[in-house]
């Protein structure tokens, strides 16, 4: 059995399918362009037939991504497999279709309402419709774990009998212990006809903050894959967060065995950044590996160790995931060729008018603060490509208030060749600003979610605020994010930037049509 471990990325499928992390195709094209260079192998692009913007995407993607091998999601439905095979067609033989049915009694019996033979008939199928389109099929008998383990190694022959070449077996809700998921592995993978012919992967859910423990104890019983997403984003609780199954994979070879990964992993953080900047999903301080605390020792004891020698507290060196040389600071003084060559070294491939709009930014949040840390650049960056088409964006702000007095903002909005202004009251200053920039787009947004912080240390830092905003009462949220050195600034800044994003998706005022269907599986 090889040692090497293949890395599938799905922060572009199943990460993207948390509440509030959507992302437009552009940043889903920044993201997969870095994660060729971190050294993923497959990069499950998205789920075809979910939308038009889904199909888009994964098509870009399969045409200007090269290196891994480029995945579309599809349920066992001939018009799904079809349009996955359409969106990885530009991948030429780097493409690859993943098929995956319900198996388990739950799903069988109240989601899909269809006997077992019916599911080893469909899924045999699926994967040889698939096949017309690539050699690389992927199929998954969805909610594995809970499915009877005879019946689990009758769907897997059939689905490599048909001619699946990758046979992955999720743990769709999280429920699994490491102990139990490992025994399937290994059940599996002995008693499967043709199960030598195909590589096994894992894909864990972390439900019960088990999903890291999981895809190990599935390595250790024989899977060649682990499925995995930037920052461990993901449906509900998430998915194994790649960089801690990649960490752990390369620091505890006593433990694990002498396995390896193609990934480069100081290109971790950098990846972690820009994905978090993509979705607007803040990444936890004590998050592992990437999270600003991961590597910060703050007790005197602990410090004093660290001084005498780092491994008393440290099991990895930061550096080895990107953390640590921090470049010098850009300051108002440094030209678009600085910015240009900072933004590429973070690893951003910028059209010129993006480049452009961003130096702009970039200039006002000099003006303002001393240093401009790679920290404040990123957030500016994820602000500025997070939407395709800008229908509003902010011309002047204005804001009173103080303690006892009401709130008014005095907002003007370019629209078009139109300046727009109207003036508004709130309970406070944000909630007067988000007020007054429905009155003038009329419309009525409901803030599901709001999310201020530092993005570098000091006074003059820049806040950075990430919200999601629904506007109309069945819609999926729109998500925002913006950068500035007030935080009432970034705060109408984002909401604008959700504002356009339900226009640039098809949204429309009250009055206009709805939009915006998704079948996520
Ligand atoms: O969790 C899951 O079962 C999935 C499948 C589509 C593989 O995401
Ligand atoms: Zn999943």
């Amino acid at each position: 059995m090889s040692d090497r471990i293949l890395i599938f990325d799905t922060t572009l499928r199943d990460g993207e399918q948390c509440p509030g992390a959507a992302m437009t195709q552009r940043q889903k094209l920044e993201v997969a362009r870095q994660l060729a260079r971190l050294g993923v192998d497959i990069i499950e692009a998205g789920f075809p037939i979910a939308s038009q913007g889904d199909f888009e995407s994964v098509r870009e993607i399969a045409k200007t991504v090269r290196g891994p091998v480029i995945c579309g999601l599809a349920r066992c439905v001939p018009a799904d497999i079809d349009v996955a095979g359409a969106a990885i067609k530009p991948a030429g033989k780097q493409g690859r279709i993943h098929v995956f049915l319900g198996t388990s009694k739950i799903h069988r019996e109240f989601k899909l309402g269809k006997a077992r033979e019916e599911i080893l008939r469909l899924a045999a199928e699926g994967v040889r419709r698939a096949r017309k389109f690539t050699a690389h099929v992927e199929f998954s008998p969805e909610d594995a774990s809970r499915t009877e383990i005879d019946f689990l190694i009758e769907v897997v022959e059939a689905a490599l009998e048909a001619g699946a070449t990758t046979i992955n077996l999720p743990d769709t809700t999280g429920y699994a212990t490491p102990e139990e998921y490992g025994r399937m592995f290994r059940e599996v993978i002995a008693r499967a006809r043709g199960s030598g012919n195909a590589v096994f992967s894992t894909h864990c859910h972390n439900d019960l903050g088990l999903a890291v423990a999981n895809s190990l104890a599935g390595i250790l019983a024989g899977a060649r894959q682990v499925e995995c997403t930037l920052n461990g984003i993901g449906e509900r609780a998430g998915n194994a967060a790649l960089e801690e199954v990649v960490m752990a994979l390369r620091t505890r070879h006593d433990s694990l065995g002498e396995l390896t990964t193609g990934i480069q992993t100081r290109e971790i953080v950098r990846t972690s950044r820009l994905v978090s900047a993509a979705c607007s999903f803040p990444v936890p301080r004590n998050k592992a590996i990437v999270g600003l605390n991961a590597f910060a020792h703050s007790s005197g004891i602990h410090q004093d160790g660290i001084l005498k020698k780092r491994e008393t507290y440290e099991i990895m060196d930061p550096e080895e995931v990107g953390w640590g040389k921090t470049e010098l600071p850009l300051t108002k003084h440094s030209g678009r060729a600085a910015v240009a060559s900072r933004l590429k070294h973070l690893g951003y491939s910028l059209k010129p008018a993006e480049l452009q709009a961003v130096f702009s930014r970039f200039k006002e949040i000099g003006d303002r603060k001393k240093f401009v840390y790679d920290d404040d650049l990123v957030s500016l960056v994820g602000a500025q490509i997070q939407v395709a088409r800008e229908t509003y964006s902010l011309e002047k702000l204005s804001v009173s208030c103080g303690i006892g007095e009401k709130p008014e903002a005095k907002i003007t909005l370019r629209h078009g060749r139109k300046s727009l202004s109207a003036a508004g009251t709130g309970d406070g200053a944000v909630d007067a600003v988000l007020k007054t920039i429905d009155r003038i787009t009329g419309l009525k947004g409901h803030l599901v979610d709001y999310q201020v912080r530092a993005v570098t240390e000091g006074k003059d830092a820049v806040g950075e605020v990430s919200l999601n905003v629904r506007f109309e009462t069945k819609a999926e949220p729109c998500g925002g994010r913006a950068a500035a050195t007030d935080v009432i600034e970034s705060s109408a800044r984002a909401y604008l930037a959700a504002v356009n994003r339900w226009f640039a998706e098809g949204g429309r005022t009250p009055r206009g049509k709805s939009r915006r269907t998704l079948a996520h599986p």
